[in-house]
């Protein structure tokens, strides 16, 4: 299976991302948008959960997504947002037609020189692009655990780095944001449905490993019998600017 046929696979795994992937803190996507910016490109918006921080700032906002299933999910939950079906490497928006470029989750599924080479034409000059990676804090005992478990025999690992830009940007700038959601563990399914992963998976691997997951709500001592826990996540972000 390539990396390009698993990145596909989120058109199955819409509505699970929906009800349980992390939104975005605000803090972070403060930094990730400048001040003076209007017109913010979201790309791979998925579901919506970064474009819907971004509309709550008041920008306006398009954004691009290739999976039909993931971008109708997104136009229910934002019905005034453009959103359009296009990738990393061919957005279909004008030259210079956005003053900021968002990408949450998914750097990591790009041909990394073709898109930044689309985001520098689509980004005016002087514009910023922040690329975001929202990741589990592996150091609370429960949570090491649900990732042991979903991921055990992955070969792909859950990838977040600097992104490489080129020349036409300036080099990355670092930041990392902690913070933390309130998680019902009875949600750890969709959580695990949702990777791709397990979306890749034949039905009958997929569901021994999910009732696995439904073990470990019902059994760890930090999620029996409890409605809500706190899931730790590390915000990792990198920002340049459009030469
Ligand atoms: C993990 S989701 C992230 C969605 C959203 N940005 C968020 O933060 O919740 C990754 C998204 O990247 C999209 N994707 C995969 N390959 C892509 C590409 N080459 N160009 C644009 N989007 C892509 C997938 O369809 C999926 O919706």
């Amino acid at each position: 299976m390539s990396p390009s046929e698993r990145a596909g696979s989120f058109d199955r795994g819409a509505a699970h991302y929906a009800a349980s992937r992390p939104d975005y803190p605000a803090e972070a996507v403060a930094w990730a948008v400048p001040q003076v910016a209007r017109d913010v490109l979201d790309l791979a918006a998925g579901t919506g959960k970064l474009t819907a921080s971004l509309v709550a700032r008041g920008l306006d906002v398009v954004a691009v997504e290739p999976s039909d299933a993931m971008r109708a999910q997104l136009s229910a939950a934002l019905p005034r947002v453009r959103a359009l079906a296009g990738t990393a490497e061919a957005t279909g928006l004008a030259d210079s037609s956005v003053d900021a470029v968002t990408v949450g989750q998914a750097w990591h599924w790009f041909d990394p020189s073709a898109a930044a080479a689309e985001i520098a034409r689509v980004l005016r000059p002087g514009g910023r692009l922040t690329v975001l990676w929202n990741v589990r804090d592996e150091t609370e005992p429960w949570v090491g655990a649900f990732t042991e478990l979903v991921h055990r025999g992955d070969p792909l690992p859950t990838h977040f780095e600097e992104p490489v830009l080129g020349p036409a940007f300036t080099s990355p700038e670092a930041a990392r944001f902690p913070w933390t959601q309130s998680f019902r563990p009875a949600d750890l399914r969709a959580l695990a449905a949702s990777r791709s992963f397990l979306l890749m998976m034949a039905p009958d691997e997929r569901e021994a490993r999910l009732a696995e997951v439904d073990r470990l709500a019902a059994t760890h001592p930090d999620l029996a019998g409890r409605d809500v826990v706190d899931l730790p996540y590390v915000t990792y972000a990198w920002r340049a600017t459009r030469r």
